[in-house]
């Protein structure tokens, strides 16, 4: 010991060396067992009361062996202290320190961090071994249950994402549903005109004389136009409620989303009265995401200020797009009913409506709010109750 020693230690040290009390105290107070091996005579090993105490043992029946306690130890890790003592043998800076599983008596498990040192003779070769335990176990159940409670918060995670995917779907089809007349009346619409050119594009060959090739022609054309104009709708529908496991993100122009987004919409507006006008920013920055879900959430807003416009005489739906930053914005303004300061705190809540049952789900909000999460973007709203709504998404442009 050094001079510049503290007293204390000083004192503390010449202690231990005089009072066995001392050192007796120090094991006691911060150690889960001592023990003390004689390498020369390897089956002999003094090991302190506590030691066997931690193992359920009554420490006055047990004797002074080695091989009193061999025979509790989990075998991978007597492998793994063997290993160690040798190591630490041959060179004394490799630790002898290793986690141990001991059996209780009882049949439990002890953990024990098990520590040891070699004491050399004067030419080096270790003769005794001093040890030392620290009692880990209930440090390695708090591990055991933390993982287990982990496991079963990845597990509940998991349902409620999978319960999440289904509401998306289940209210992407009510929403299909919703439109459907509006749908029918859009496909109805080319078939009819089909219908009608092909009738009369018969008459006119079935005359016998003076087909005039240029009309036939003409009447062809009109119809494979409208068959393609029918087919697009069917084919947007069939995209639309495609059931999205995968998220796909793509790189979009968001002004061309907001003009498909009509496609299945524009006729249900029409049969409304809604009067929609569009004020898109030529030449946006793209946006990254998956179009078919930020559709949803573009019909989700204009059906919600659909509904809001039945009562209004101006029926007026506004969509329009362009940049502030480091986002694009989309805003969905309508000069419906507006929403109430209560039912402000509440509108993006699941299952949260004001519609009479069997009309509103109280989803769309929600999911639309969890879809533009989901992309790092915002959902907000601004409405006055009597004069109309505007909810604005903004969506991070396309790095
Ligand atoms: N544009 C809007 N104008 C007025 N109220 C709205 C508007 N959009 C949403 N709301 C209110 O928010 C509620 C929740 O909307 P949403 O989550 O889409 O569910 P739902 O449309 O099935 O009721 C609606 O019931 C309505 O009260
Ligand atoms: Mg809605």
């Amino acid at each position: 010991m050094t001079a510049d020693e503290h007293y204390l230690k000083r004192e503390l040290y010449e202690l231990v060396q005089k009072e066995s009390s001392i050192f007796e105290f120090l094991q006691q107070g911060s150690l889960d067992g001592v023990w003390y091996w004689d390498i020369e005579n390897p089956e002999a090993e003094w090991m302190s009361p506590r030691f066997w105490e931690l193992l359920g043992y009554d420490y006055r029946k047990m004797k002074p062996l080695a091989s009193e306690w061999q025979d509790l130890v989990h075998p991978d890790d007597l492998q793994i202290a063997l290993s160690n003592f040798s190591k630490h043998c041959e060179d004394s800076t490799h630790p002898y320190d290793q986690l141990v599983r001991y059996y209780h008596k009882d049949g439990s498990t002890i953990w024990v961090r098990c520590r040891g040192m070699a004491i050399r003779d004067d030419t080096g070769k270790p003769v005794r071994m001093l040890g030392a335990h620290t009692d880990l176990t209930q440090l390695k159940r708090t591990e055991e249950d933390l993982k287990k409670s982990n496991n079963e918060l990845i597990a509940a995670n998991k349902i409620l994402k999978e319960t999440q995917a289904q509401l998306v779907q289940s209210a992407k089809l009510a929403s299909i549903g919703q439109i459907a007349a509006g749908l029918a009346h859009e496909i109805n619409q080319p078939l009819a005109t089909v219908l009608g050119k092909a009738d009369l594009t018969k008459l006119i060959l079935e005359r016998e004389q003076g087909v005039d090739k240029e009309v036939v022609t003409e009447n062809l054309d009109m119809i494979c136009s409208e068959i393609v104009r029918a087919s697009k709708i069917i084919k947007h529908l069939k995209t639309f409620s495609r059931q999205d496991k995968l998220s796909e993100r793509v790189e979009i122009d968001i002004n061309w989303l907001i003009n498909e987004s009509f496609v299945l919409m524009s006729k249900t507006l029409h049969l409304e009265g809604v009067n929609v006008e569009k004020e898109l920013t030529e030449g946006l920055p793209h946006v990254l995401c998956d179009y078919v879900q930020i559709e949803q959430v573009f019909t989700n807003l204009i059906r919600n200020a659909t509904d809001a416009l039945k009562e209004s005489t101006e029926k007026q739906l506004v969509m329009c797009s362009y940049q502030r930053d480091d986002s694009i914005c989309i805003e969905v303004r309508d000069t419906g009913r507006g929403i109430s300061e209560t039912a402000m705190e509440n509108v993006f809540d699941p299952f949260f409506t004001t519609k009479p049952v069997g009309q509103g789900t109280g989803l769309g909000l929600s999911i639309s709010h969890g879809i533009i999460r989901e992309h790092n973007g915002t959902l907000d709203v601004k409405s006055k109750e009597g004069e109309g709504t505007c909810f604005t998404i903004t969506l991070p442009i396309a790095a």
